[in-house]
């Protein structure tokens, strides 16, 4: 599980997060930040469009690695498993979503915001965790602070990064890598414009090393 997650965290640096409004761009919106060298994505169930989206992506490029975020749910948690999710991110967590994510084949980040939820997750044997929203919970600061009791978790921070923070979180020994959606504006989304979002992942991929 944790060997699992470690080597999807560590293939890149920043991970994008996607709500895909239009299936037709879930193809080349997801290509172009593979192209870039962004190659693990988390597509969000937050459009109507999101689990199709993931089944094309899979399809399409089969050296990306494919989250699929915001599950709430255990159901949306078995919904992740059958369209080929890599791995599944919720925003927060439930005592369900821990006890589903335990034996489900698909492994998840679970999103805490406090030690009190970092502890639960522990107790289910979770160790890999996505810090969620990590600015207005207390950002790099908050981070540091859960070192202290619970060195051995790590995280993926998102929520408020980009490209002027990312470095911050990243100098953290306790962080894999960062996730967000600076890299998928809305403007260049629905401009269809794949070559300044590939420009965007090759700019976060090149300056963002562990
Ligand atoms: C997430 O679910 O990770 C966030 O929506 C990403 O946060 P951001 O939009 O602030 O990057």
């Amino acid at each position: 599980r944790i060997t699992e997650l470690d080597s999807i965290c560590l293939k890149a640096e920043v991970i994008p997060v996607l709500a895909i409004q239009r299936i037709e761009d879930a193809v080349p919106l997801a290509r172009a930040l593979v192209e870039g060298g962004l190659s693990v994505l988390e597509i969000t169930l937050r459009t109507d469009c999101a689990l199709e989206a993931i089944e094309r992506i899979k399809a399409a490029l089969p050296q990306a690695s494919v989250g699929v975020g915001t599950v709430l749910t255990p159901a949306q948690y078995r919904q992740a498993e059958q369209v080929g999710a890599d791995f599944v991110v919720t925003p927060g967590t439930t005592e369900a979503l821990y006890r589903y994510g335990v034996g489900s084949p698909v492994p998840m980040l679970p999103g805490i915001a406090t030690v009190s939820e970092l502890m639960v997750g522990w107790q289910y044997g979770y160790r890999r965790f996505k810090f969620f929203p990590a600015e207005a919970s207390g950002g790099v600061k908050a981070l540091k602070a859960f070192a202290g009791p619970i060195p051995e978790a790590r995280f993926c921070p998102t929520g408020g990064i980009g490209i002027n923070n990312a470095e911050d979180y990243l100098a953290l020994k306790n962080v894999m890598c960062v996730g967000g959606s600076w890299l998928t504006p809305k403007s260049l989304v629905d401009a269809e414009d794949w070559d300044a979002i590939r420009s965007l992942a090759r700019e976060a991929a090149e300056r963002f090393h562990h």
